[in-house]
C-alpha cells in the first residue's frame, strides 16, 4: 500500500500524522511512505529522520499524494488537494464533518473515501484508535500548565520561614476526558481541586482523582447520559439550578478550566459575564471549549482577553498542537491501529466496509456521501 503522510496546512497546525516511529513501522510491514517536505518540522521531527526509516520525500502536497492508496492527515486537507488523488483511494483526518459538509462533497466528487476520525465509534475495541481521546488528554494537562504559567501566584502551598502562600482553587467544568487530565495536572500541582459534570459517571472518577464535585445532583442528572456516554442537553431549569450552584463557587476560584461539549451542539454557556466579574483579580479562566463557541462568555477565539477587573478569560485554540511532538505520537499511533482496518491480508489498501467502525466513520465511498450525519 502506497501511504502519503501531508504537510498540515490549517493555520496553526504544528502536528503531523506520522512520526518516524511509525513510518518505520508501516515500511517494515511492507509499506511505502512520501511525506510531503517539512511535514513533521513543526512536531520536531525532521526531514532526515523521515528519510532515515525509509521515507520518501515530495515538494509538495498534491504531489505527495498523487500516487497514494491512502492519504494521512491531522485535518483532512483541502478540496483543492483532494481532487489531486487517485480515485479510489482514502484520506483520513479530524474533518469536523458538521461544520464542514463541502469536504465530504468534495471527496465523493474525487471519488476519495474520507475518514472522519472524530466519528470512530467509542467501543472497547477502538480505544487505541481514538483520536478524540489522546488529543483532549493533551490539552487538558496543557489547559492547567498554562494556567499555572499566566496565574500570577502559585499553586501549591508553601510554608516558608517568610509566611505562608495559599494555595490556588481550581475548578474543572465538564469531566470527559480533557477535565480528568486537568483535574489530574491541577492536583500534582498542589491546587485545591473541584470539578462538575453533568453525567453521574464523573462523580466517582473525579473523586477518585482526589478532587472534589460539585453538582445539582436531582433526578434529572440522574439520568443525564446518553447510551455513548456523553451528556445530554440539559432542560432550562436544570441550567438555572446549575447556575445558581456555579456563581456561588466559580466565585471563590482563582482558576476555572471549562471542557464542556454536547455532542452535534454548540458549548452550552457555562460562565457569564456576572460569574467572571465575580473573581478576583488575577484570577484565569480557560475555555478548551471555545472551537465550538465556547463556555465562556466574553471568551474570544485565538485570544487572552483581560477584564476590567483583571480576570484572563484564554481562548486559545487547536490545544493538542500547543505541544505538537506528544500529540503527533498519540495521533500517528492512533492511526497505526486504524490502518488494519483498510489493509488486506496482501497489504493493498481495502477497507473492510463489513466493520463497524469503518461504517462508523466513513463519510463518502465510491463517489457519493454516505454518513447518516451528512444526509
Ligand atoms: P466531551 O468532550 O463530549 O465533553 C466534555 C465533558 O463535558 C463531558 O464529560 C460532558 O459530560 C461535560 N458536559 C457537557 N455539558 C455540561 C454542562 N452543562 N456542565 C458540565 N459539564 C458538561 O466528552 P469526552 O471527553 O469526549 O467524554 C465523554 C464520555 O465518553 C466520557 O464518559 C468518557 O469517559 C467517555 N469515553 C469513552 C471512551 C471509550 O472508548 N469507551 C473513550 C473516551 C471517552
Amino acid at each position: 500500500m502506497k501511504i502519503a503522510v501531508l504537510k498540515e496546512t490549517a493555520s496553526g497546525e504544528a502536528r503531523v500524522a506520522a512520526t518516524p516511529d511509525a513510518v518505520k513501522f508501516y515500511v517494515d510491514n511492507g509499506h511505502t511512505v512520501t511525506l510531503t517536505k517539512g511535514a513533521g518540522t513543526h512536531a520536531h521531527f525532521s526531514d532526515a529522520d523521515y528519510k532515515a526509516v525509509g521515507a520518501s520525500l515530495s515538494a509538495s502536497n498534491p504531489a505527495c499524494v498523487k500516487a497514494a492508496d491512502i492519504v494521512l492527515s491531522i485535518t483532512g486537507g483541502t478540496a483543492a488537494l483532494v481532487a489531486k488523488m487517485k480515485k479510489g483511494a482514502g484520506i483520513t483526518g479530524l474533518m469536523n464533518p458538521t461544520d464542514n459538509p463541502d469536504f465530504a462533497k468534495a471527496c465523493a466528487k474525487a471519488g476519495v473515501t474520507a475518514y472522519a476520525l472524530e466519528y470512530i465509534p467509542r467501543i472497547s475495541r477502538a480505544q487505541a484508535m481514538d483520536v478524540l481521546s489522546s488529543q483532549s488528554n493533551l490539552a487538558g494537562y496543557r489547559s492547567v500548565v498554562e494556567a499555572a504559567s499566566i496565574y500570577g501566584r502559585a499553586f501549591p502551598m508553601m510554608m516558608t520561614a517568610a509566611g505562608t502562600v495559599a494555595p490556588a482553587k481550581v475548578f474543572i467544568m465538564g469531566a470527559g476526558v480533557a477535565g480528568l487530565q486537568a483535574i489530574a495536572t491541577a492536583r500534582r500541582l498542589g491546587a485545591v481541586t473541584t470539578a462538575t459534570d453533568v453525567r453521574p459517571a464523573a462523580k466517582e472518577q473525579v473523586a477518585s482523582l482526589g478532587a472534589k464535585f460539585i453538582a445539582v445532583e436531582n433526578d434529572e442528572f440522574k439520568e443525564a447520559e446518553t447510551a455513548g456516554g456523553y451528556a445530554k442537553q440539559m432542560s432550562p431549569e436544570y441550567q438555572k439550578l446549575q447556575a445558581e450552584l456555579m456563581a456561588k463557587h466559580i466565585a471563590k476560584q482563582d482558576i476555572v478550566v471549562t471542557t464542556a461539549l454536547i455532542p452535534g451542539r454548540p458549548a452550552p454557556r457555562l460562565i457569564d459575564k456576572a460569574m467572571v466579574k465575580s473573581m478576583r483579580a488575577g484570577s484565569v479562566l480557560i475555555d478548551l471549549a471555545i472551537e465550538r463557541g465556547g463556555n465562556v462568555e466574553g471568551a474570544k477565539a485565538g485570544k487572552i482577553v483581560e477584564t476590567a477587573n483583571g480576570v484572563k478569560i484564554v481562548g486559545h485554540l487547536n490545544w493538542p498542537s500547543r505541544m505538537a511532538a506528544d500529540s503527533s505520537s498519540l495521533f500517528a499511533r492512533n492511526l497505526r491501529n486504524f490502518l488494519p482496518l483498510v489493509t488486506a491480508e496482501d497489504g493493498s489498501y481495502a477497507p473492510d466496509w463489513d466493520d463497524e467502525i469503518i461504517q462508523g466513520c466513513a463519510l463518502t465511498r465510491d463517489g457519493v456521501v454516505i454518513h447518516e450525519r451528512l444526509k
